[in-house]
């Protein structure tokens, strides 16, 4: 874990390079930015939800407490008979009242008057106020004009059966309710902005900044992907960001890796091409002499000298054919009616072994059976496990073992199965694990491990398959080669013609 440690250096904390600007979304529309804006938008919508009942709440308390200093001032005026005029207008001024009633028993008693009340615009029954109408009323308020008169009632002790009902202008509820907002929207506007930038901090610590991380090291490795000193170091954290560090690091190893390989194989292509194009013009030339020894009457020459022509004719083919399908590639099979017998002769013909020493060759393939397969790509294929089994076999010094190559064939419909058995040793272990792979499969000193790969894609570019078969001792190799698919439709048209 080196989430408690400082982070070293890494890859994607060094400055960028001139030109890393390149794509980088400005301040404001980038991530950051929208964030903030959003969570100020948010919180701000928050405290409208606070804002509006607050108001409300705001009014009914204002309209409440005048009730109760009405009541107060009700009552003074009504302990005494002679009250002056003057301390009668005191108390409806300390109420904002233009008129006191109290109505109590059933009986409505004005208790005090400043002036003859104008008209009243609203009356508003406290205890009949439902929220909603609350709400409405408090904006209402705020946005009606001056010089509005309101009549309040509502009772003012807990039985409810004394009830005051005061008249009186709206101007005063109105200020100090716009008062009251002004403060509530300031203290909300400080509250959003100190709120946002919390919420905006935590989340760019926590997401912003390990993101943008990400996309640099993104960038950087995506501008040099064969650079291993790019690949971004996780930052170990255990969530989602740390898992995506992760799996991106494992993800940008293995690209390097496959890229590094991918350059090798290209500079073996490449090395490949220029070996096998000088190689063809000496195999030509090789033809040439061995065309002239055709010509020596004796009658060894006589014999070997069409077999040298043919090899020589064969090699000269795969690389010409190789020049020209380009490195790894090979020619789609041109599929011929072939007598395998003659072409597992033909075979074991190259590698000597009807006349080996040591090996015993068995060719078992009836000669009726025919393939339907491209002939140099058949004889490849037969060739290379052909030679793996002389290899193999030729590694045994110990005389007494048997040492046998055989080859035999089944048609069963349209497959034709090919097995090529040997006595020796059996493929290793450790060649099965990457067994057909090319450059994998390899355990032989020497060995390229290209044999294998190459009979596996001939055989599949057949529409074939080969495997390895357990058959008791030595090795068995098991090719299936289907006749090529028919296509019914141009057939029958054909017909019709
Ligand atoms: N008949 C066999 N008996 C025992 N081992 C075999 C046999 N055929 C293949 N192998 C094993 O499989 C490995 C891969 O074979 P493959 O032909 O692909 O490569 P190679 O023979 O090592 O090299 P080359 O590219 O020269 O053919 C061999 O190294 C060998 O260990
Ligand atoms: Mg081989």
């Amino acid at each position: 874990m080196n989430s408690t440690t400082p982070a070293p250096q890494d890859a994607a904390a060094a400055p960028p390079p001139a030109g890393a600007g390149e794509g980088v979304p400005h301040r404001l529309s980038g991530l950051s930015g929208k964030l903030l804006v959003l969570t100020i938008v948010f919180v701000m919508l928050a405290e409208v939800f606070v804002f509006v009942p607050s108001i409300a709440n705001f009014r009914a308390n204002w309209l409440r407490d005048r009730l109760l200093v009405a009541d107060v001032a009700a009552i003074a005026l009504d302990s005494t008979t002679d009250i002056a005029r003057d301390t009668q207008d005191q108390l409806l001024a300390r109420a904002g009242a233009i008129t006191i009633a109290v109505r109590q028993d059933g009986k409505r008693k004005l208790v005090a008057m400043k002036e003859m009340p104008p008209e009243i615009t609203r009356v508003v029954d406290i205890p009949a106020m439902t929220a909603p109408m609350a709400i409405a009323a408090a904006f209402e308020t705020l946005l009606a004009g001056d010089g509005r008169i309101l009549l309040i009632k509502g009772p003012v002790d807990e039985a409810g059966t004394r009830i005051i009902e005061v008249v009186l202008p709206e101007d005063a509820l109105r200020k100090a309710l716009f008062v009251y907002s002004r403060n509530i929207l300031l203290l909300s506007l400080v509250i959003s902005i100190i709120a946002a930038i919390m919420v905006y901090l935590s989340l760019r610590w926590l997401i912003v900044r390990p993101l943008q991380r990400l996309r640099e090291s993104m960038r950087r490795f995506s501008a040099s992907p064969e650079d291993p000193g790019l690949i971004i170091r996780p930052s170990g954290r255990n969530d989602e960001i740390g898992d995506a560090e992760a799996r991106f690091a494992a993800m940008q190893t293995e690209l390097a890796d496959m890229l590094g390989q991918k350059r090798h194989l290209a500079d073996l292509g490449l090395g490949v091409s220029k070996i096998n194009h000088d190689l063809r013009n000496i195999l030509a030339s090789a033809q040439l002499f061995t065309e002239r020894l055709t010509l020596v009457p004796d009658a060894t020459v006589q014999r070997l000298a069409p077999k040298l022509i043919a090899s020589l004719d064969r090699a000269l083919g795969y690389s010409q054919a190789v020049l020209a399908y380009g490195r790894a590639r090979e020619a789609p099979p041109q599929r011929r009616l072939i007598t395998l017998a003659r072409l597992v002769d033909d075979v074991a013909e190259l590698l000597n072994l009807p006349n080996h020493p040591a090996i015993a060759f068995e060719n078992q393939v009836a000669h009726a059976i025919e393939i339907d397969a491209d002939s140099d790509q058949l004889f490849r294929v037969l060739l290379n496990l052909a030679r793996n089994a002389v290899q193999a076999m030729d590694g045994d010094a110990d005389p007494n073992l048997v040492r046998r190559l055989s080859i035999k064939a089944e048609r069963r419909g349209a497959v034709v199965d090919i097995l090529v058995a040997d006595t020796g040793p059996g493929v290793p272990a450790r060649a099965r694990e990457h067994l057909f792979k090319a450059f994998q499969g390899s355990t032989r000193p020497g060995g390229t491990g290209l044999g294998l790969a190459i009979a596996a894609e001939l055989v599949r570019a057949h529409g074939g398959a080969i495997d390895l078969v357990d058959l008791g001792a030595g090795a068995t190799f098991r090719i299936q080669i289907p006749d090529r698919p028919v296509d019914l439709e141009a057939a029958r048209r054909a017909a019709r013609k």
